[in-house]
């Protein structure tokens, strides 16, 4: 037999394209391609692009060019470009990089395989950035029967009806699409019986899920209640949501479904109603500050994460003065935050833009009270008791890292046979994105 071929996957951007990286080296393992940790021997690379912020679209060329002298050694080997920049850019990828054989969409990577049998048949450089009416899901193979290591993600739902004008993600990922429950539940049993404890639903705007149920469209509460009763599996959670789809039900569940994990990722941007407004975010800052106080009286422990961006065209001091009262009364336990990037397509792209010193000095700001906050939450930790699903060893010997219900990194150091566990741990200090404790048992 043959050796088999390698293939090796750089995954840029969110979640949901790490999910689609091994949705897409299934997709290929069954053409006979086991991955390989380095590109150095591959026989196929595929770079799975995010177009979100500039810097990231960049990388990719970047990456690119350092691809060449593999190439040039070796002119059997494939590169595709997937993801987000196949998307937006298509066959500008080609011109500007010619050495790429393959580009394909987010919504048409099922295809890579033939696309592939096309190239190894000499038929030149194929692109393929449809949305096609057919499912990828469906047609993509499921997983091999192995086991898994104990926390995964799950795509129930994908692109975006909101268009925020400063986000690509309409344009690269499409229209808002839900998977039918009964292929969620399936995939999700299939992952418990593999020895997955914690999944996390994921979707561009996951909390928008309406998937085709038993009678009518569920909603994500209601998908969530249903996974909840799957022997096994331990904890759910979900991301990323927008606060206009935080419904009653699905707030609801944060209190009464007791696998759902105390921690929700809900993204304000900004804290200024009049900058709110120019996202088109369609919310207030009042709105969400009313709403994360009602999820609060619902589980009150929750840890409220969120994104933020400085310098959005118009932005003034006292606009950015109304980011940091905001964060100041919701309190986060964790944010992520960047300075406005302007791209292409998109309506703030057109807008009068505010210098980047300034965005880079408002972004420094925020982020010296989203760091203190983090470290308040982090802090409040220390001395407590808490559940820890031990996910993989640590940097030392005998040491382990885990996640709290909290999402908070925990490393401790114990047996490397608790993998895949939820142990009692004690947490001893809250260190820079981390915490650190001990078995409590
Ligand atoms: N669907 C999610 C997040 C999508 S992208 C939501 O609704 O919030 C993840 C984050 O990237 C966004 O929340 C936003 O903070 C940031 N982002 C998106 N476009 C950006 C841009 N043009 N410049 C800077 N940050 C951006
Ligand atoms: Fe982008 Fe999220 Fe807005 Fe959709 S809701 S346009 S994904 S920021
Ligand atoms: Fe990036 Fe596309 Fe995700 S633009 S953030 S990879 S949806």
């Amino acid at each position: 037999m043959a050796d088999p071929r390698k293939l090796f996957i750089k995954t840029y951007g969110c979640q949901m394209n790490v999910y689609d990286s091994e949705r897409m080296g299934q997709a290929l393992a069954a053409e006979g391609y086991v991955e390989t940790p380095t590109p150095d021997d591959a026989d196929m690379v595929i770079l799975n692009t995010c177009h979100i912020r500039e810097k990231a679209a960049e990388k990719v060329y970047s990456d690119l060019g350092r691809l060449r002298p593999l190439k040039a050694a070796n002119p059997d080997l494939k590169i595709a470009v997937a993801g987000c920049v196949a998307q937006a850019e298509g066959a500008e990828i080609q011109r500007r990089a010619k050495l790429v054989d393959l580009v394909v969409g987010p919504q048409a990577y099922h295809r890579l395989p033939a696309m592939a049998r096309r190239v190894d048949e000499g038929l030149g450089p194929q692109l393929d950035t449809e949305f096609p009416e057919e499912d990828k899901f469906e047609h993509l193979p499921e997983a091999p029967k192995a086991r898994r290591a104990p926390a995964a993600f799950l795509t129930v739902q994908e692109g975006c009806d909101k268009f925020c004008a400063f986000c690509v993600v309409p344009y690269t990922r499409g229209v808002e699409v839900s998977r039918p429950v009964v292929r969620i539940l399936h995939e999700a049993n299939d992952l418990v019986a593999r020895g997955v404890v914690e999944i996390t639903l994921l979707g561009q705007n996951v909390n928008a899920y309406h998937g085709a149920g038993s009678d009518g469209s569920w909603s994500l509460a209601r998908l969530i209640r249903a996974l909840a009763e799957i022997e096994g599996l331990e904890r759910i959670r979900y991301t990323t949501s927008h606060p206009n789809d935080m419904t009653d039900d699905l707030i609801a569940a944060h209190g009464e479904v007791e696998k759902l994990m105390p921690y929700l990722h809900l993204p304000v941007q900004a804290g200024s109603d009049r900058v709110l407004k120019a996202m088109n975010r369609r919310h207030t800052a009042e709105s969400y500050i009313r709403l994360i106080e009602l999820i609060r009286t619902m589980r009150p422990d929750i840890a409220i994460s969120g994104d933020f961006i400085t310098g959005f065209p118009g932005e003034t001091e006292a606009d950015f003065e109304a980011t940091m009262e905001l964060v100041r009364e919701v309190r986060y336990a964790q944010a992520y935050s960047f300075r406005y990037s302007p791209r292409p397509g998109t309506p703030a792209a057109e807008a009068g833009q505010v210098p980047e010193d300034v965005k880079a000095d408002r972004l420094a700001r925020l982020q010296a009270l989203l760091g203190e906050q983090q470290a308040a939450f982090q802090q409040a930790c220390v001395g407590k008791t808490l559940a820890v699903l031990i996910e993989k060893p640590g940097r030392h010997a005998g040491q382990m890292v885990g996640r709290s219900p909290y999402l908070q990194a925990v490393h401790l150091d114990c047996d490397a046979g608790a993998m895949g566990q939820i142990q009692p741990v004690r947490i001893r200090a809250s260190e820079a994105n981390s915490l650190a404790g001990e078995l409590d048992l």
